[in-house]
């Protein structure tokens, strides 16, 4: 679980990262939504960045959407309410849990679990279960299951470090404060797990500083592993690269379950 998307300021920030898809990305999804045979269910919702628009425009398909984070659940909450109106809820279900654990009372036409989501998953054996309780268990015949992960860097992610910085000074809309500086820090073992550190120093309105830490632990999982795994859950599977567009390294799987 994603310990960071807890805290209100950074479920704001991720907002602000992503304020809209990327380019082909809703394209994509939205090609496979709308042949999808069955309700949809997106795994790690997030914020709604995906589900409130793909539900938007395609309104006589109902959604479900599965987060830990109760901070990006409310913030998908007033999206959908100001996109969908006052009966969102009766075309889209939140639920609160983690991805592990949800078990669906239906099953779907289409599940998807977009960007790098796929990392929380964290060892090689979650990821490789998951996907058969995806195929055996979530989605109907002839489902799809889409997945997109940016392809990980190969060795040697020992001690690697990157510094990025938020512009300064980003105020928060509501409460005024200044989200500051945002550390990264990278390391792990060659093609098997990253460790992620982040470090976010926030600038309270009284000037005085907040530090919260997270660590989160991912597995190095290649294409061909991918498709592996992807195979022995009984999926046939086919890539594309940057959302069909060829345009970054973001591996778009989309995986068919028999009918
Ligand atoms: C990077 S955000 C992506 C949100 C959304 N998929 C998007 O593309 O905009 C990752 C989301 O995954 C959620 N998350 C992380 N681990 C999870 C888990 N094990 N179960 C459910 N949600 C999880 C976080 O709370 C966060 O909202």
């Amino acid at each position: 679980m994603a310990e960071q998307y807890q805290n209100a300021l950074l479920a704001w920030e991720f907002d602000q990262i992503y304020p809209e898809p990327a380019p082909g990305e809703f394209d994509w999804y939205f090609r496979y939504a709308r042949k999808a045979v069955g309700p949809i269910l997106e795994y790690c919702c997030g914020s709604g960045r995906l589900l409130v628009p793909l539900a938007a425009d395609l309104p006589g398909v109902q959604f479900d959407g599965v987060d830990s984070s109760l901070a990006m659940l409310n913030r998908l909450e007033v999206k959908a309410q100001y996109a969908l109106g006052p009966g969102w809820n009766k075309q889209v279900k939140l639920h609160h849990n983690t991805i592990e654990d949800f078990i669906p009372s239906r099953r779907y036409g289409m599940a998807f679990l977009g960007l790098n989501s796929v990392h929380y998953l964290q060892t090689k054996s979650c990821v490789q279960g998951f996907f058969c309780m995806v195929h055996d268990a979530v989605l109907r015949p002839g489902g799809v299951f889409l997945i997109a992960v940016k392809e990980v860097p190969e060795p040697p992610f020992v001690g690697v470090e990157l510094v990025s910085t938020l512009k300064d000074p980003v105020v928060h809309p509501i409460t005024g404060t200044s989200v500051g500086r945002r550390l990264v820090a990278v390391e792990g073992k060659a093609g098997e797990y990253a460790i992620v550190k982040r470090t976010f120093e926030i600038t309270r309105r009284d000037g005085s500083l907040r530090t919260l830490r997270f660590s989160t632990i991912f597995p190095i999982i290649n294409k061909s592993e991918y498709f592996e795994m992807l195979d022995v859950a009984g999926f046939d599977t086919e890539m594309s690269l940057g959302y069909g567009l060829g345009h970054s390294d973001m591996m778009c799987f989309a995986a068919t379950k028999a009918g």
